[in-house]
């Protein structure tokens, strides 16, 4: 198992590589990410955040997360390393302050959305944001701007299908996880993730259903039944979890305490003692486990693409006769020497 987490690992620290250098990854659309989706305020940033285990995203009541965020994270083998984070849009600044990076979130989901009326406005345009760390794995995660059913003051009357389509676009490739978040004081039967999952993963091979909010569900109810299967059966089975409510934000309670609090609300709940699957490090490892499975799985997939890359550029050079002084030519013969760095480096891996 070791093993495979660690040339996982390597092959995405190569992908990463790939993607500074080239600015553009050919591998990453090979490899898994994992994506959360649902209605507005069902608590996707909340989850997502747990699952990195660090607080940064902007998170709250109403529609807080206007443009998709993809995440990259890079695991640093170094323990003693400083984490920080770094956008694209602001290449070769690190940032070390989790606070200002979610304020670089909100700026520059600001400075886009800024000249369009009403504040309420989203936008599919996505920031892309790499954390480096050695206490994460190595993941991609996008958090997505939630799913409404009626549009609200401002927003244009397509808003409903705008943020459907944009989901669509993040889940429909079969390289990513579903989280479908459903919050678990609402009804299943109206949950726009399952909705949405089903539609792009009618099989549910990639679909994890996680129900937050458990801690404020009615009196009297739990979701013992659905977690049990015995509601809705997804394949991969659900997931409860408790985050922090927006009085724990606004009073600063840290993500360890948010755990602590969790752990203590599912051993204090009679309806889910016994139950293996709540609780966020239960999911952790449940995606760690899914994506090693995903990656192995594809593996082949990826060194057939890597070749057939390198031989379709050296094509290309060949066509232009081998001539690396014009710009086409420099340009070619510069990700034509990645990519053989890339096969190489690759099959090292799948040798060693
Ligand atoms: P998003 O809009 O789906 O990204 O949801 P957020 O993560 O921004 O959360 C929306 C609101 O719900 C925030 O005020 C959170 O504090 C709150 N919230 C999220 N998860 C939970 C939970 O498990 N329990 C409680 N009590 N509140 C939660
Ligand atoms: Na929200
Ligand atoms: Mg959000």
């Amino acid at each position: 198992m070791e093993r495979v987490v660690g040339l996982i690992n390597k092959l995405q620290q190569i992908c990463t590589q790939l993607g500074d250098t080239a600015g553009n990854s050919i591998l990453v659309d090979k490899l898994s990410s994992i994506v959360v989706v649902g209605g507005q305020s069902s608590g996707k940033s909340s989850v997502l955040e747990a699952v990195v285990g660090r607080d940064f995203l902007p998170r709250g009541t109403g529609i807080v997360t206007r443009r998709p965020l993809v995440l990259n994270l890079v695991h640093v083998d170094d323990e003693k390393a400083a984490e920080y984070g770094e956008f694209m849009h602001k290449q070769g600044q690190k940032f070390f302050d989790f606070d200002k990076i979610r304020q670089e979130i909100e700026d520059e989901t600001e400075r886009l959305l800024r000249n369009q009326p009403g504040s309420k406005a989203v936008s599919p345009v996505p920031i892309y944001l790499t954390v480096y760390s050695p206490l994460v794995p190595n993941l991609t995660l996008v958090d997505m701007p939630g799913l409404t059913k009626v549009p609200i003051d401002g927003q244009p009357l397509s808003i409903v299908q705008d943020l459907e389509e944009m989901c669509r676009q993040y889940i429909k490739g079969d390289n990513a996880i579903i989280l479908a978040v459903t919050p678990a004081n609402a009804d299943l039967a109206t949950s726009d993730a399952l909705r949405i999952a089903r539609e792009v993963d009618p099989t549910g091979d990639r679909t994890i259903g996680v129900l937050t909010k458990v801690d404020i569900m009615d009196k009297g109810t739990d979701c013992r039944e659905i977690l049990l299967g015995k509601s809705l059966r997804l394949k991969h089975g659900w997931v409860a979890v408790v985050n922090r409510g927006q009085a724990d934000i606004n009073k600063k309670m840290t993500m360890n305490e948010a755990r602590g609090k969790e752990n203590e609300f599912f051993k204090g709940v009679d309806s889910y003692r016994d139950l293996d699957n709540t609780g966020t490090d239960y999911l952790s490892k449940k995606l760690s486990t899914h994506l090693i499975n995903e990656i192995t799985r594809k593996l082949p997939e990826i060194q057939s693409y890597i070749d057939k890359t390198v031989h379709d550029y050296q094509s290309q050079l060949k066509a232009l006769g081998h001539d690396v002084t014009g710009n086409r030519g420099k340009m070619l013969h510069l990700i034509l020497t990645i990519c053989q760095k890339v096969e190489k480096a690759f099959n090292k891996i799948m040798d060693g």
